[in-house]
């Protein structure tokens, strides 16, 4: 705006700004509706006080009010950076403004996780169903919101790779190159766990996953809170895991304590997890958003062990995961004469089905671009999921970068 850069999610001071220039020393809120869930909307009074002290100013802006009248919106804005802020247009009083809901804001997520709640958190993989790792009624809460069962272990997140240390007994020398390459990122190291984490956590298992996420929220909580965060992915078990703070809302709203909103996952898949054993090469047990030549670029030659099991190394290998309700086929696998065309959908790389109506198919890339076709994943299976088809139709993608762990999800999705 005006040759002024608006930067998104920023941490400024001990909070994150939702967009911040630098130059103007100007933060911009949109806070309200859509970061909520069910509470009462209050005003940070503490957080403004601080930022206006340390020379920031804040135009706040309700959700409602930017849907409503965003022409006005900008005008507020460019008047402040023109320097002539009293001829500020007040905003029109907005509609379906709710008294009663609360801004889902990054001080009572830190609080919540303190108080031993479980909040989901945004990760720039997938959301994340999150509490004190350290915490054994905690993290029983979690296996309990997602319907999870005990024997499949929860991601450690950790704020930097120095807290490896307090958590694993051994960092064997390519899994600290990994770590220092990939982190933070979409990468979970299986290490040799130390004493200090549960074994709940773990499920009983020697060994824990951890990972440092790259989203700025999430490591700020990470860098306040004095503990860990076991997250797994903030899904029912078995389901597509969620890519939007909506996505939590709509499948576990009513279960989850807090959601902080941290807008659309970047990855949209889940971490690639390598597991270290011992004197022993590294082996993937998940495909995900890292992919394979990149971590090879970095260790030499990795083994794959992402066949699934009936007694899986990681359950994520388990068949019947990331399903739909609607059936998902191959479509080389059916007969598209056979099908009711109305009632089938499509998941398209970067060109539709001619022989399906479009407005059922969802293209993940029209560029081509397999990173932005995994982005988009989810949010496609969910929303052809939500139509009442009889049946989603689908492709191989290709096998370089991230095509593989594409194919994955779907193939795991068609159980
Ligand atoms: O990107 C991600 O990894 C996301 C975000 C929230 O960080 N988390 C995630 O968690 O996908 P979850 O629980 O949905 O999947 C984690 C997978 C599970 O399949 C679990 O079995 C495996 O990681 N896992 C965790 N700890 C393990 C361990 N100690 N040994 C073997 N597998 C482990
Ligand atoms: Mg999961």
């Amino acid at each position: 705006m005006l040759g002024f850069s608006f930067l998104r999610q920023r941490p400024i001071d001990k909070y994150v700004a939702d967009f911040y220039c630098k130059d103007l020393k100007i933060i911009i809120e949109v806070d309200d509706y859509s970061h909520s869930i069910k509470e009462i909307y209050v005003k940070d009074i503490e957080r403004e006080k601080r930022l206006i002290a340390l020379g920031y100013y804040i135009l706040t802006f309700k959700d409602q009010e930017v849907m409503n009248d965003i022409y006005n919106v900008g005008l507020r804005i460019e008047n402040w950076i023109n320097g002539t802020r009293e001829k500020i247009i007040p905003l029109p009083p907005s509609k379906g403004d709710k008294a009663s809901t609360e801004i889902l804001q990054f001080s009572k997520a830190t609080q919540l996780l303190t108080e031993g709640k479980v909040v989901a958190i945004p990760t720039e993989t997938v959301y994340g169903l999150a509490a004190n790792a350290l915490n054994k009624e905690a993290v029983t809460e979690i296996f309990a919101i997602k319907n999870r069962p005990f024997f499949d272990p929860l991601i450690v997140h950790i704020s930097d790779i120095k807290e490896v240390e307090k958590y694993a007994t051994h960092f064997p020398e390519k899994a600290k190159k990994l770590a220092n390459t990939f982190w933070p990122g979409p990468l979970t190291l299986i290490l040799p766990k130390s004493k200090t984490i549960p074994d709940l956590v773990t499920s009983g298992l020697p060994f824990v996953g951890l990972r440092v996420p790259n989203h700025p929220l999430t490591l700020q909580l990470l860098k306040e809170l004095p503990f860990p965060l076991a997250a797994p992915s903030a899904n029912p078990f078995g389901y597509v895991s969620p890519t939007t703070a909506k996505h939590v809302e709509e499948q576990l709203g009513d279960k989850v304590s807090y959601i902080l909103d941290g807008g659309q996952c970047e990855v949209g898949l889940e971490s690639t997890i390598v597991m270290f054993e011992e004197d022993k090469n590294p082996v993937i047990l998940r495909l995900g958003g890292l992919s394979i030549e990149a971590i090879e670029d970095c260790v030499g030659k990795v083994a794959l062990n992402i066949a699934s099991h009936s007694k899986p190394n990681s359950p994520g290998q388990l068949d019947k995961h990331y399903a739909t309700r609607t059936p998902l086929k191959l479509v080389k696998e059916i007969d598209i004469t056979a099908i009711d065309k109305s009632r089938t959908g499509a998941i398209a790389f970067y060109k539709p089905f001619d022989f399906l109506p479009i407005e059922n198919q969802k293209i993940l890339s029209p560029n081509k671009s397999l990173t932005e076709a995994a982005h988009n994943l989810f949010a496609a299976m969910r929303e052809l999921d939500s139509l009442n088809l009889e049946l989603i139709l689908t492709e191989n993608f290709q096998s370089n970068g991230l095509g593989p762990a594409i194919n994955d999800r779907l193939n795991r999705a068609r159980g």
